[in-house]
Order: C-alpha cells, then sequence, then structure tokens
C-alpha cells in the first residue's frame, strides 16, 4: 500500500493560524450584524473554496439566514486563474428584492466576485456585499474591493482553511503556503 500522502508535511509555513482566523470572524460577523439592514439576509457561498469560512462566519450572525450555495470555477486546480468564471449550476438561487452577502475564500484577479456579483444583479437583488477570507495585494484584473475582507496577504498561493491545490488541502484548519 502506498503511503498517504502529508497534508501538514506539505506546508511550508503557516501564514494565518487558526486561533488568529477564528478571532477575526466574530469581528467580521459583528461588523456584518451591525452594517447589513434589518431581516434576513441571503448567504451565498461560493463553493466549494468558501465552504470552511462561511461555515464558520455564518454561525457567529445571529440573525435569520437563508444560506445558498453556487458552484463556480475559475482556477480549475491549478496556481493560475484560468481567466474565465464557470457558472456551473443550473440555476441561480432566488434573490429579487433581497440585499445578499455573497462570500468567497479569496480575492485574487476578483474575477470570480464581479461575474457572480453582476449576474446577482441581473437576477433582480437589491445589492450584493461581499465578504471574502483573503484578499490578495495586487492589481486586479476587474475592477473590484470586497465590503469585508478577513486578512490582507501579499501576492502568494495560499492553501488550506477551504483553499485547495488541485483539489486537496481544504481540510488544514490554518491558512499557509505549500513547499516549492
Ligand atoms: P479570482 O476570480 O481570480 O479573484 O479568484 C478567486 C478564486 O480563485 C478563488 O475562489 C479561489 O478558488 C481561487 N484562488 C485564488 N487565489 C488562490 C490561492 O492562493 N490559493 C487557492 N485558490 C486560489
Ligand atoms: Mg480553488
Amino acid at each position: 500500500m502506498k503511503p498517504e500522502i502529508g497534508l501538514r508535511e506539505d506546508v511550508e509555513r503557516v501564514l494565518i493560524d487558526e486561533k488568529v482566523i477564528e478571532k477575526r470572524l466574530d469581528a467580521m460577523a459583528e461588523e456584518i450584524d451591525r452594517e447589513f439592514p434589518p431581516g434576513p439576509i441571503v448567504a451565498i457561498v461560493l463553493l466549494k473554496g468558501a465552504f470552511v469560512f462561511a461555515a464558520d462566519l455564518l454561525r457567529r450572525i445571529p440573525r435569520p439566514l437563508d444560506i445558498e450555495c453556487l458552484n463556480v470555477a475559475s482556477y480549475h486546480g491549478g496556481m493560475e486563474s484560468s481567466g474565465t468564471v464557470k457558472f456551473l449550476d443550473h440555476a441561480l438561487p432566488d434573490v429579487k428584492g433581497r440585499h445578499v452577502l455573497l462570500l468567497d475564500d479569496i480575492l485574487d484577479t476578483g474575477r470570480t466576485l464581479k461575474a457572480v456579483a453582476d449576474r446577482l444583479m441581473e437576477e433582480g437583488c437589491i445589492a450584493v456585499h461581499t465578504g471574502v477570507l483573503l484578499a490578495k495585494d495586487k492589481v486586479r484584473a476587474e475592477d473590484v474591493q470586497a465590503d469585508y475582507v478577513g486578512f490582507e496577504i501579499g501576492d502568494e498561493f495560499v492553501v488550506g482553511y477551504g483553499l485547495d491545490y488541485k483539489g486537496r488541502y481544504r481540510n488544514l484548519p490554518f491558512v499557509g503556503v505549500l513547499k516549492g
């Protein structure tokens, strides 16, 4: 039998520790709850990357939430954005007349958030408020910002806490950088 492919063994360094993430999510949830208009929020979670972040963030928001997921792909497994955003679902959630909290794992080129936010606006939502765990400090392909950012990081490839490399490492409890 082949030995298990290591998880932590492949990590060069931890960039953001689990405890630090948890503390930051407390503050983000409080900020979102304070700034959103009263009433239920539609939270849209971009799969797969945002599932860990969203699970931990949304459980900290003490108000009714309608939670929807959207499956989109832009990296297609590697370390570079493909430049196109693919919608993998047949239908979009019903957001007509609603405020949306759109959650993704990381803001990189900005193409994903821009493409999804535009589609949701076309579907007739009132506003799209965006939240990401991480935002890379770089010039973006699309002029887009996130309303709620967990951490600003350098322009390097990271994994863990939902983020993958070729489908792996999403279950690391921290954000880290792989060995080269
Ligand atoms: P954008 O459309 O270029 O902003 O990229 C957003 C998507 O690319 C995210 O949802 C991630 O899935 C993926 N991505 C961007 N940077 C990284 C990274 O450093 N590690 C893992 N995935 C990344
Ligand atoms: Mg990915």
